[in-house]
């Protein structure tokens, strides 16, 4: 069976005290930490002709360097979301510094996600995709059901790209299928989810929560994690 995740994203962090931040979370009850790895491209470039373009803007928001800095401070699970235009470059340097989950976008992989699920398994990460809302759920029914599956599907519920956006309710039509099709898959939501959010996402099956802003703004953290789990766990 799926069991809850509280996963606070680090991006509404201060990232310049990444360490004392993720222990804080962590002795709040998260379970995870997510970690939004970006570079530019995935954002701005649509077009599949220009997904090519290896390395416009790498390391924008953070990277391997401070994923592998983090790993020295705590044994927790890192929920590494790739929202990078060529995941296959970032499998190496993730693994070395330490990640656990290496989540890629499935708009950014169509040709080569089976090539890229292996070497994650092979460097000891578990395998992960996401979707951007304009995406249709299908896209990720093959490597969910591939003889060597992706672990979790990661449903997203806002524009990647920004913490602190408005939950999209109309994406919760995704889990929902997910949740009926794959009993025991883990399903991420990852955006805008918080205490007025949190019962729509748990309701239509998701298991594994991010939340940045809602955890990272609230006085008492800890209140906001514990809330979020037992909605899941309802
Ligand atoms: C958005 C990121 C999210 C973001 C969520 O591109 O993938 O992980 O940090 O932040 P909130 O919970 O504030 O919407
Ligand atoms: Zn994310």
């Amino acid at each position: 069976g799926v069991t809850p995740k509280i996963a606070p994203s680090m991006l509404s962090s201060d990232f310049a005290n990444l360490a004392s931040e993720a222990h804080r979370m962590l002795n709040c009850g998260a379970d995870w930490l997510h970690m939004d790895i970006m570079s530019l491209a995935i954002f701005i470039v649509q077009a599949s002709a220009f997904m090519d373009m290896k390395h416009f803007v790498p390391n924008l928001t953070i990277g391997a360097p401070v994923i592998e800095s983090l790993r020295k401070h705590t044994k927790a699970y890192l929920d590494c979301h790739l929202m990078v235009t060529n995941p296959l470059d970032y499998v190496e340097p993730m693994a070395k510094a330490g990640a656990s989950g290496f989540t890629f976008h499935v708009e950014t992989s169509k040709n080569n996600w089976k090539e890229l699920v292996q070497i994650i398994k092979s460097h000891g990460m578990r395998p992960g995709v996401a979707l951007k809302p304009g995406t249709p759920i299908g896209e990720v029914y093959p490597l969910v059901e591939a003889e060597n599956p992706v672990e979790m599907v990661l449903v997203m519920t806002v524009e990647p790209g920004f913490g602190g956006q408005k939950f999209m309710p109309e994406m919760m039509d995704k889990v929902r299928i997910l949740r009926k099709k794959y009993p025991s898959l883990d399903i991420e939501v990852d955006g805008g989810l918080g205490p007025s959010t949190i019962d729509m996402a748990a309701s239509a099956g998701a298991n594994c929560i991010v939340a940045g802003s809602s955890v990272f703004g609230a006085p008492e953290p800890a209140q906001v994690i514990s809330l979020l789990k037992n909605s899941v766990e309802k």
